[in-house]
């Protein structure tokens, strides 16, 4: 610890030298009309900064799919009736981002414009072409329509323009949505130094968040719906806080197929997740840890797990060997890991007991306590996990709020076996959920179907994406040079 000491005093100093970086929020691009300056393809900033943009590109080895849903098949019930249940993996790097989303199986297999299930949202922390085009055409517009309206227009990946300033290429925050946010939390964000900023780029994608149906008139003056990314930060970042602000204003992400709850699908909170552990508390950025300084004293821009880096990563202020920090980290995964496996196992199992209880003839008087702690329950576990990193961002927090999870859980399954027997149902074994297949035929999903209409949008509509992409402009030829073609699904 006394490198840390040192360090802290001399970005300290830097700190308090740098008042001139400090940028108010309200500097953000402003989503008005007109010709954008953002320099979206990653490839306009490779001859100024060469070694930057190799950096970058890095990223292309984290190129791994680990389907989540094999690993914890309890997932596919929880998440019953809504796209996760269909394909869900774990994070790979940034210049995947893109891919990854048109890949996945819940952006569905769209015929053109029109058509398909996502809105176009869900292109929103993929690629620094969506400032672009709400620079371009107005935010309201930009989050109209479906998701593949905008497929050919955004078309590079997580890069430089998501980070910096396309004319000033100092750090900033690049969505007008994030600006919202911080100025709606109880945290003073006014005034925004350094180290901050090391995180807050991160906080453009890293956050929770849902889409506000918002109400406008276009510039013809018909009447329009915008489907707007905003995030739940007004009451707070815990996951009560965020949860109380879902429940105030009555929201559902969607309703679960086998037990009927209104349920809530936490996204990515790794941000507001991390601003509850020591490192933050101690002045630790996001970018310490995953863009440490390489030997030329450069942020290393091929974001990864740490772990994979522990010397440049953990070292420079850590006195510990490499097997130590290890060695600590496997036991903190491995008691996150403990709960997560009972808060999946409680709360699937009441899915799918409820699921009974509906068939038995319960009545929704009976049901709606049950319900209410299955969506609050399955929120506090979604919030625990879905920030992959959190075992060791805020491990305290991790484990408290699942918790909470686990005795929502128990609450519910209480309950439940009541309600059963109230309708003559004794002893309900729940089926075997222990396989991604037994799983999926349990909720619905049919796979085949699914994977067969990808692999066609892949082969037709994607590449005409593509294709015009380039030829507009849009894309660079090379920007996917050297990209393998992984996917959680045979092709
Ligand atoms: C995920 C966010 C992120 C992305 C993407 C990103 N950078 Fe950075 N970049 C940073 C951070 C954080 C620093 C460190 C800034 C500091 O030390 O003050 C940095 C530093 C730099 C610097 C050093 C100058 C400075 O401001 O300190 C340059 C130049 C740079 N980046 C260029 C690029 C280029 C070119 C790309 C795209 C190929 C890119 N960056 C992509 C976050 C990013
Ligand atoms: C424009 C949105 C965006 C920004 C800004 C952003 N990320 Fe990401 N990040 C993503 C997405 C999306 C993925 C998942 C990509 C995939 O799975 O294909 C990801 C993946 C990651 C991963 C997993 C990488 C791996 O190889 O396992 C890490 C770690 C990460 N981001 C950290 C950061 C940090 C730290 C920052 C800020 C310095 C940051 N990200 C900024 C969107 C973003
Ligand atoms: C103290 C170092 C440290 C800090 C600070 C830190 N992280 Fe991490 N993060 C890690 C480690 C270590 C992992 C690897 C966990 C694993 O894969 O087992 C990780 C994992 C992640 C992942 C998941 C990658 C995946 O493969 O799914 C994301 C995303 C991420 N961090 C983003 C962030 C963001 C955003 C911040 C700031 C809000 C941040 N991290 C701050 C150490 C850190
Ligand atoms: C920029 C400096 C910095 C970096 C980089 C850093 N740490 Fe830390 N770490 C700290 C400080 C400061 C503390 C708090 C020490 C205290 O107050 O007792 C801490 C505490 C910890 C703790 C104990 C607290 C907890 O949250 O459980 C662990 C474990 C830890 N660090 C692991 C890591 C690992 C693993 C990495 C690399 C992925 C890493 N750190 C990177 C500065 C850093």
């Amino acid at each position: 610890m006394k490198k840390y000491a040192l360090l802290l005093g001399v970005s300290l100093i830097a700190l308090m030298a740098l008042g001139m970086f400090s940028s108010a929020i309200g500097d953000s691009h402003g989503g008005t009309k007109g010709k954008s300056a953002v320099k979206a393809k990653n490839e306009d900033w490779k001859a100024e900064f060469p070694d930057y943009y190799e950096s970058w590109r890095g990223t292309s080895k984290s190129d791994e799919i680990v389907d989540m849903l094999k690993k914890n098949p309890q997932m596919v019930i929880l998440w019953a009736g809504y796209g996760f249940a269909k394909d869900y993996n774990k994070a790979r790097g940034h210049m995947y981002g893109l891919v990854s989303n048109v890949n996945s199986l819940r952006t569905g297999a769209p015929t053109g414009p029109t058509d398909g299930p996502m809105p176009t949202a869900c292109w929103t922390c993929k690629s620094p072409d969506v400032q672009r085009v709400i620079d371009e055409d107005g935010e309201n517009e930009y989050f109209t329509g479906k998701w593949a309206r905008l497929g050919d227009q955004i078309v590079n990946t997580i890069g430089c323009a998501d980070c910096h300033d396309s004319e000033s290429y100092e750090l900033t925050i690049s969505r007008d949505y994030l600006a919202r946010g911080l100025e709606a939390s109880p945290v003073d964000y006014s005034k925004v130094d350094d180290t901050q900023m090391h995180s807050l780029v991160c906080a453009g994608c890293h956050v929770e968040y849902y889409f506000k149906a918002t109400e406008y008139k276009d510039t013809a003056g018909a009447d329009q719906k915008a489907m707007v990314v905003t995030l739940p930060w007004s009451e707070g970042f815990l996951a009560e806080e965020a949860e109380a602000y879902y429940d105030g204003i009555d929201f559902a992400d969607w309703t679960h197929s086998i037990s009927k709850a209104p349920m809530l699908k936490a996204q990515h909170p790794d941000y507001e997740l991390y601003t509850t552990g020591l490192h933050f508390k101690r002045g630790v950025s996001c970018a310490d840890c995953h863009m440490p300084e390489t030997a030329d004293g450069e942020a290393d821009h091929a974001v990864s797990n740490p772990m994979t880096n522990i010397k440049n990563s953990c070292l420079n202020c850590h006195d510990a060997t490499e097997e130590e920090l290890k060695a600590t980290l496997e036991i903190k995964y491995n008691r996150r890991e403990q709960l997560n496996q009972m808060a999946m196992n409680t709360l699937a199992t009441a899915h799918l007991e409820a699921g009974k209880a509906w068939e038995a003839g319960a009545t929704e008087a009976e049901m709606a306590e049950v319900l209410q702690l299955l969506r609050s329950g399955q929120w506090f576990w979604d919030y625990a996990i879905a920030s992959h990193g959190g075992y060791i961002h805020a491990p305290e927090e991790s484990l408290r709020v699942l918790g909470v999870a686990i005795n929502k859980g128990s609450d519910a399954r209480i309950k439940l076996a009541g309600i059963l027997a109230k309708h003559g149902v004794m002893n309900y074994e729940a089926p075997d959920y222990s396989t991604k297949e037994k799983a999926q035929a349990l909720a619905g999903v049919d796979l085949e179907k699914e994977i067969k209409a990808k692999i066609q949008f892949r082969n037709t509509l994607f590449k005409e994406w593509t294709e015009s992409a380039i030829k507009n402009g849009y894309l660079d030829p090379d920007a996917r040079k050297g990209m393998t073609d992984n996917t959680s699904y045979p092709k």
